[in-house]
């Protein structure tokens, strides 16, 4: 076998679309491409503003600009995450606080949550791992009791949803990826959500290099300058006409991660009855988009073993994530000192599965041998 872990689906019509942005000449961003996806994922999500940005790590920091978090701020957010979900708070001057996460579906802990707000917390970052909802009533119950502005890191959110909302549409900021290894994908790419109106008044001069030039496109001004701090945080049209192809082929792809996802968790469902495997947990207020399939075992000894073992038949199986708070600049840098005995566990113990559209439902099932052989089964 040769599996690798993820792979972007592209077609045809992905390939006629970037050539006819090239020919038109359209390569620059907040064209009319990038305006046309927008508007796309603005009827997608119900989000009122959509800016397409070159990453969810931008967007995500474009968040924390736009909240003017700053020196001697305090942000929180789970230590099981993407360096970048930590980045942004750090950029600002402000400092991350790690707390920990449900073992059941490894999204950050409403209670954690709350015993770490301090007088100079000022938001929350909630990250949907895997693409399953974040307990969101719980999480925006505490936040909006004290204050603080939620920004749902969605980057492995996109199609999902939390009680029949869009995830990335239930806080004040949603931050997307369209990175190569997401669901729906440009190569890199990102968006910033929100419905708020002043934030989105922040934002768009943010996204266009500090500068009010969106207002100058909608012919509200007739030169553009210098209005406030911001950076280059505009998507190519190229890789929105690219994006454009991927959204609207969007029931396909979930449809056909989906049945992989569901082929693997009732192969490995034998094991789990067996207490050798954990399997991954979808609440019922969620609806997932199966970017990930994980599960976990007992110890960190038999996780590499397997891992292992997968690889030696050429199965792309991987896991994640090192702890952030553990990491050498979390400790060093950040002086982390803190004890997250879930998050520590949960990173020893977990094992992905490759998952991508045209991975085939054969090879999943040869996958499962793989890991039952494993166990003896
Ligand atoms: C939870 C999370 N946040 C942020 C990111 C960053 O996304 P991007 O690669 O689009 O910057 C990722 C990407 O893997 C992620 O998984």
């Amino acid at each position: 076998m040769r599996i690798p872990s993820t792979r972007p689906w592209l077609s045809e019509a992905e390939l006629q679309a970037v050539m006819a942005a090239l020919r038109a000449g359209q390569v620059t961003g907040n064209g009319e491409i990038s305006h046309r996806v927008q508007q796309a994922l603005q009827e997608m999500t119900g989000a009122r503003h959509v800016l397409l940005t070159p990453s969810c790590t931008a967007a995500l920091e474009m968040a924390m600009m736009t909240l003017e978090i700053g020196p001697g701020d305090e942000v929180i957010l789970p230590s099981f995450t993407f360096v970048s979900t930590a980045n942004c708070v750090v950029l600002r001057g402000a400092r991350p606080v790690f707390v920990e996460i449900q073992p059941d579906t490894l999204n950050l802990d409403p209670l954690d949550l709350e015993h770490h707000i301090t007088s100079r917390t000022r938001a929350v970052i909630p990250v949907h791992y895997a693409g399953v909802a974040c307990d969101m009533d719980a999480i925006l119950e505490i936040s909006r009791r004290h204050g603080l502005a939620v920004v749902e890191d969605a980057a492995q959110g996109v199609d999902a949803a939390y009680k029949g909302r869009p995830l990335g549409t239930l806080g004040d900021i949603g931050c997307y990826s369209f990175h190569g290894t997401k669901n729906i994908t440009c190569g890199e790419g990102g968006a910033f959500l929100t419905s708020n109106a002043e934030l989105a008044a922040r934002a768009e001069i943010i996204h266009e290099k500090g500068t009010n030039r969106a207002a100058f496109l909608r012919g509200q001004v007739d030169k553009y300058t210098w209005v406030s701090a911001g950076s280059s945080y505009v998507l190519s049209d190229l890789l929105a006409a690219l994006l454009e192809v991927q959204l609207a082929r969007r029931a396909a792809i979930k449809a056909r991660r989906k049945a992989l996802w569901e082929a693997y968790h009732s192969g490995l469902t034998p094991l789990a009855r067996e207490g050798v495997v954990t399997l991954p947990v979808v609440p019922s207020y969620a609806e997932p988009n199966y970017h990930l399939f994980y599960f976990r075992v007992t110890d960190q000894g038999r996780r590499d073993a397997l891992l292992d073992a997968l690889r030696d038949e050429g199965v792309g199986a991987t896991f994640h994530y090192i702890p952030l708070h553990s990491s050498p600049f979390g400790r060093k840098t950040l002086g982390c000192e803190q004890m997250l005995p879930i998050t520590e566990q949960v990173s020893r113990t977990l094992v992905r599965l490759p998952l991508y559209p045209e991975l085939s439902l054969a090879e999943a099932e040869r996958i499962v041998a793989r890991v039952q052989a494993f166990f003896g089964v």
